[in-house]
């Protein structure tokens, strides 16, 4: 059977950071420390005043087209997965289209454009869509783009507002990919929730300690549902495990799901039999409350350990890097921490061809799905090739004046008009609502 998966990534970022210990704490009244070590957060990327979901995602693939050497004609599918949509009939994807084709030769007029929406696990869903419509041989020898694109932009002075992020990722779907490869074996956990809606309105409504709660559970149901078609993984066996990161402390708390449930590690589950003198599994027990005891004991235990430390610092860790810097991108963000870590392998120096990753994504509403990707041997070459860094350096710090003011010009109810703050420089940039971006 042929393998399929990521061929290559870009990624874009919002021209503009906002800076969360050094502006945002003090304004707020905040210790800085809530965000650096609370939340995990250093910064924010957010959009200029040219920028949005479809100069972004343009951005990201245009990128990835020029750099793959990618004609029009070789793409058979484009598919945006977006929570920040403007249009509830033309997808962003053909906004995106008209975009390319407007810098490239040929027209994307024979090829399968969609928008999916299903909060942050939109990005997966359409990458496992374009994996299923490969898979299905439905794609004439053409590979699939897959954009991730959002504005994660919340009211001001709601809790979500630290956690704020704009940013778009492209994926190169193909046969035989550089990247990685997917796993057919998929876990899921869904249920009809209410904890984040955006009901055609600009910004979220959200119960942020309740969606925290959601999270966990619906991640923990797709684990174990991956583990009855997949089997028990071991802690040796995953390098990384990338998760949907609103913000890095969230991932705090689901890194204990997965390894409690993902990589079950007996030598701390027979330290702990042995203090409460059963194994720490449901049948033990004669009461779900015995047992839900006895598994928070064992979870705080479990964080303490040096081993549990270690195996977070070399597995967790390195897939937030990004997100620190730049917060929550919705439908991006955990294609960008499948990136952080790839690049922490490389500034290592550490070869990670054929090792697994374990990806956790989740979307509000809600769903968790868990799947497997094997690195490929021209992962290095890929990761080589992005620009983050440059990008994340060049953005302009906004003072506290600047945010206000950028924040209400991306508020669409408000109508307000601004000098962006960069210039453009070699970039699609926002030409009006319903017309494609132009190039400056
Ligand atoms: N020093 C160190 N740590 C500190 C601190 C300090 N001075 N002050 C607070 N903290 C810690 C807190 O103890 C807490 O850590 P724990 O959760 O580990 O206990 C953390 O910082 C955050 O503090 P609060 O809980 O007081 O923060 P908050 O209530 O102001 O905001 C939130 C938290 C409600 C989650 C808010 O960020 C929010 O609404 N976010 C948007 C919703 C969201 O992202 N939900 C995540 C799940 S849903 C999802 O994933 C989909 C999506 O993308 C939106």
């Amino acid at each position: 059977m042929t393998a399929v998966g990521i061929d290559a990534v870009e990624i874009w970022t919002g021209n503009l950071k906002l800076d969360l210990p050094g502006v945002f704490a003090p304004e707020k009244g905040e210790d800085p420390e809530k965000y650096t070590k609370g939340l995990g957060l250093n910064a924010s990327s957010f959009p200029d005043s040219y920028e949005d979901i479809v100069t972004m995602g343009a951005n990201a693939a245009h990128r990835l087209m020029e750099r793959k050497r990618l004609e029009p004609d070789d793409i058979g599918r484009i598919d945006v997965a977006t929570e920040s949509a403007f249009d509830n009939s033309k997808p962003v994807s053909t906004y995106i289209a008209g975009c390319l084709e407007s810098v490239f030769d040929g027209d994307f007029h024979h090829a399968n454009k969609g928008e999916r929406k299903f909060a942050c696990i939109a990005g997966t869903q359409s990458l496992d869509d374009a994996y299923n419509w490969i898979r299905a041989g439905r794609n004439r020898g053409r590979g699939a783009l897959v954009i991730a694109t959002d504005t994660a932009l919340y009211a001001r002075d709601d809790p979500g507002e630290a956690t704020q992020g704009a940013g778009a990722v492209a994926l190169y779907i193909t046969e035989d990919p550089d990247l990685v490869t997917l796993s057919t074996e998929q876990g899921y956990g869904s249920a009809d929730e209410t904890d984040f809606l955006k009901p055609n309105q600009q910004f979220p409504s959200v119960d942020g300690k309740r969606s925290v709660q959601v999270y966990l559970a619906r991640m923990r149901e797709a684990l174990v549902d991956y583990q009855s078609v997949a089997g028990e993984l071991h802690l040796d066996d995953v390098r990384f495990v990338p998760f949907h990161t609103p913000f890095p402390g969230m991932v705090r708390k689901a890194a204990m799901l997965a390894y409690r449930h993902i990589i079950r590690d007996t030598a701390v589950e027979d330290e702990l039999a042995e203090e409460i003198g059963r194994q720490p599994r449901s049948e033990a027990f004669e009461t779900d409350d015995e047992f839900r005891d006895a598994l928070r004991e064992y979870m705080d235990g479990l964080k303490e350990t040096d081993r549990y430390q270690e195996w977070y610092a070399e597995t967790i860790d390195p897939t937030l890097t990004i997100a620190r810097e730049v917060g929550n991108w919705y439908t991006g963000s955990v294609h960008v921490a499948r990136i952080s870590a790839l690049k922490y392998a490389l500034e290592q120096g550490e070869d990670i061809a054929g090792q697994t990753l374990a990806v956790g994504s989740y979307g509000s509403g809600a769903q968790a799905e868990i799947h497997t990707e094997v690195v490929q041997d021209g992962w290095k070459e890929e990761i080589e090739a992005l620009n983050l860094d440059e990008q994340l350096a060049d953005r302009y710090e906004l003072t506290w004046d600047d945010y206000e003011e950028i924040h209400d010009a991306h508020n669409h109810d408000m109508d307000v008009d601004i000098e962006s703050m960069t210039a453009p420089d070699g970039e699609f940039v926002f030409g009006g609502w319903g017309r494609m971006g132009e190039r400056e």
